[in-house]
């Protein structure tokens, strides 16, 4: 909307015929005039709330007390030059909202929006603002509570406040006019406010769109959504709310969009919403929901996205879903869902691009129907009962990047990898706890004519697998996860994956290797140059990615960067010295070489691998002393030398203060403060001092930071 001047021709009275004289004291008249004229144009009252308003914006505003308000940039005025509109979106304003709006009474559209104001709002707002119909302050750092109460702002037609910092509950005020309601991103809390979005039995509700996702709603759904017959989409995830879904919302008969993920919710999901027949997104995710999905959902023709993961679902799927032929994400994982899935027919769904089905306790055979699913770029069926093998026919789905089948009883691993050669597309591929006791798929020809060269992750851990790592491997030039822990591979470590130019993440541990810690490890590309970091940041997974975890269960990640740069090798037979080189290996975030045979000093290198995390070092035959730099490792959180044989001085300060005793049993030649052995025979070197030394509180990690905000799956 652009600020502008509406002006009304006046009818001006041209009289008998008037002398040039008349015209031109007119002339003069209207030239003296001009600027006090101008300015007065625009109401005093308003001209000088305006000003009164003070806002500081990134670039000046052209609001002089000399010109008429109603050319100022961001006003429009009305036709007795009142200020309508206050239009001031993105322009840098920054500062709180002064008193001084509540005189701007015949103000209609007020869009502050995607600012930087703060503060709370005045008191009266609302009062004041009475003819007030547009309302936009999202996108601001605005808190408190809302200066609102009953019977105020019944003209209001659009309303957000989304994105601030606003708190309390919100009074229940009625407005009959209301189309829009967006007070997502805030921290009002209480129940949901229905008598705000519809006046009960009134059929003059207009509203279309309420959003109060990312608040503190709690308390059932209150009875009343019925009235708000025209609603389109309603979205309160991410809030406290609990009990069952009311049968009032089934009655909606407009709504395309009922998003409730992420809260208390309980119950079954009940049989009414298949009347919903306009519906596109239904999220039901992350709650507590009980039973069958309802037998007759293929009714919701329209559908697009159906997410009910996380929740405690019962039963099949039922047959009629494949009537929802415009599915494009099907996401049903984390439930009790049971059933031989290859008796439900998924080739009506030619729109499907996402499809998890994992965590459940399906049975049978992978279903043959899914490889007529053109669309498909990701399937999860991981952590199931699922068995047979990976049929050649799955290269039909071209655009497939992602598959994860781990965890589940498939057979027939070389053959599985030979056929997903095929898939040119394949960026991740994990198979992790699958194919017990089959030899490693090592056919020299995988990896060739182009398959797997888009391969970022391979994950084909817990499958104790035998034989070697193999030399295929090499050629996947784009790979950066690598999990194989948890097999029964022999051999020593190959040095060309050294070589492997984006690797970042490597888990080799619970194998049984030998021979040495090949010095070509130390120059990876990744974790020596920037990159590494870099890396980790802006990747994302498009459904989670279940790797083994140093323990040996299944973990899931949901997050790129909650796999920070990581090189596991313990619990192998791998003997030797660390090499020095390692120090080379700067964004190197976890190391761990435990429960291994390696010998000889501990390299005061490692003190160079600033980004260091977690360090373990025990269970080898580690002797001398331990390095005093290591204090030096700010960010390091875990640290274990155990069972070693080491001596002298456990050397103190930095991070080292947070380390138990635990972190240094097992060495009898160990002394100091965190040893049992308390004294010494010699006197303690002084402890090295560091310039700016900060501690690791200062910077979170930010593995850690992700892990916690995209850790809402994890169950
Ligand atoms: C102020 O700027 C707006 C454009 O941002 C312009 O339309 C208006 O004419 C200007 N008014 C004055 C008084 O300079
Ligand atoms: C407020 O202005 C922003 C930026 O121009 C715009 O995107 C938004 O739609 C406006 N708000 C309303 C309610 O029109
Ligand atoms: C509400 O505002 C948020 C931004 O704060 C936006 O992402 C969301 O799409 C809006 N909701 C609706 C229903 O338009
Ligand atoms: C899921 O339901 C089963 C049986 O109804 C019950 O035993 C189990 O505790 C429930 N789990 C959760 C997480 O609610
Ligand atoms: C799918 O819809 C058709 C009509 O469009 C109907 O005859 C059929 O019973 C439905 N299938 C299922 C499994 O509900
Ligand atoms: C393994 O899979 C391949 C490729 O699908 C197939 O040719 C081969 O017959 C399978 N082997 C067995 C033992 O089933
Ligand atoms: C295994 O380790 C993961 C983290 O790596 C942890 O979340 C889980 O609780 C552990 N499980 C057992 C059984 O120790
Ligand atoms: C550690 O790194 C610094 C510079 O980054 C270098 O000067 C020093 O030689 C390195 N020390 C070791 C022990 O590698």
């Amino acid at each position: 909307m652009k600020p502008n001047k509406v002006t009304f021709s006046k009818d001006m009275k041209n009289d008998v015929p008037t002398t040039l004289l008349i015209f031109l004291c007119q002339w003069v008249f209207i030239m003296l005039l001009l600027p006090s004229c101008a300015s007065a144009s625009c109401d005093r009252v308003d001209r000088d709330a305006l000003l009164s308003l003070d806002f500081k914006a990134s670039s000046p505003l052209n609001w002089s007390a000399s010109s008429d308000c109603c050319l100022w940039e961001g006003i429009l005025c009305g036709p007795d030059d009142r200020v309508l509109h206050l239009w001031l979106p993105g322009r840098g304003l920054s500062g709180s909202v002064s008193p001084a709006i509540t005189n701007l009474t015949y103000l209609t559209h007020l869009n502050l929006s995607q600012n930087t104001l703060l503060g709370v709002l005045p008191d009266g707002l609302f009062s004041s603002l009475f003819h007030l119909q547009v309302l936009d302050l999202s996108f601001n750092r605005l808190n408190g509570h809302l200066p609102i109460s009953s019977n105020e702002a019944s003209k209001l037609q659009i309303v957000d406040l989304s994105s601030n910092y606003f708190n309390g509950t919100i009074p229940s005020v009625t407005s009959g006019s209301l189309t829009i309601f967006n007070v997502s991103k805030n921290s009002f809390a209480g129940s949901i406010p229905i008598s705000v979005f519809c006046k009960n039995g009134s059929n003059h509700n207009n509203l279309t769109f309420v959003d109060l996702s990312f608040n503190r709603f709690t308390d059932p759904i209150p009875t009343g959504l019925a009235s708000c017959s025209k609603l389109q989409v309603f979205r309160a995830g991410f809030n406290a709310l609990s009990g069952h879904l009311p049968d009032d919302i089934f009655g909606l008969a407009d709504l395309q969009q009922l998003s409730l993920p992420v809260n208390r919710l309980s119950g079954p999901i009940g049989n009414g919403i298949v009347g919903l027949t306009n519906l596109k997104i239904l999220e039901l995710n992350s709650n507590q929901f009980v039973g069958n999905i309802p037998s007759q959902i293929g009714n919701l023709v329209r559908l697009e996205k159906l997410v009910l993961h996380s929740n405690n679902l019962t039963g099949a799927i039922p047959p009629s879903l494949n009537n929802c032929t415009n599915l494009s994400t099907l996401n049903l994982r984390v439930n009790n869902l049971t059933g031989e899935l290859s008796a439900f027919n998924f080739s009506t769904f030619q729109l499907l691009t996402t499809l998890d089905l994992g965590n459940n306790n399906f049975t049978g055979k992978l279903p043959q129907s899914l490889y007529s699913c053109k669309s498909l770029t990701a399937i999860r069926l991981a952590s199931n009962n699922l068995q047979g093998q990976i049929l050649p026919e799955i290269v039909a789905l071209e655009s497939l990047a992602f598959l994860s089948i781990s965890n589940n009883n498939l057979t027939n691993a070389t053959g599985a990898f030979m056929v997903l050669m095929g898939c040119k597309n394949l960026t991740t591929l994990v198979l992790t706890k699958s194919f017990l006791l089959e030899p490693l798929p090592n056919d020299e020809s995988l990896a060739d004519l182009d398959g797997f060269h888009k391969l970022q992750v391979l994950a084909m851990g817990g499958c104790k697998f035998t034989g070697q790592v193999p030399t295929w491997i090499a050629k996947l030039k784009s790979l950066q996860v690598l999990d194989l822990a948890f097999n029964l591979i022999t051999g020593s470590i190959p040095g060309w994956l050294g070589s492997l130019p984006k690797l970042l993440y490597m888990d080799l541990s619970n194998n049984l290797l030998t021979g040495g810690f090949p010095e070509e490890l130390c120059r990876m590309p990744s974790l020596t140059s920037k990159e590494a970091d870099d890396k980790v940041e802006r990747s994302y997974l498009e459904l989670p990615l279940s790797l083994m975890s140093r323990n040996g269960t299944n973990q899931q990640y949901n997050h790129f960067s909650q796999l920070p740069p990581t090189l596991y090798l313990g619990w192998n037979s791998l003997s030797g010295n660390i090499p020095i080189e390692i120090g080379q290996l700067k964004f190197l975030h976890e190391l761990d070489l435990s429960h291994n045979n390696f010998s000889g000093s501990i390299p005061v290198q490692i003190s160079n691998l600033s980004n260091l995390e977690k360090l373990d070092l025990s269970y080898n035959h580690l002797s001398g002393a331990i390095p005093a730099s290591l204090t030096a490792l700010n960010f390091l959180s875990f640290f274990s030398i155990a069972y070693n044989d080491l001596q002298g001085f456990v050397p103190s300060g930095g991070q080292f203060s947070t380390f138990t005793i635990s972190s240094f049993e097992g060495n009898p030649r160990l002394c100091g403060y965190q040893t049992a052995q308390q004294s010494c025979s010699l006197s303690p070197p002084s402890p090295p001092v560091f310039a700016g030394t900060q501690r690791s509180s200062n910077k979170i990690p930010s593995a850690l930071i992700f892990g916690i905000t995209f850790s809402i799956f994890l169950v």
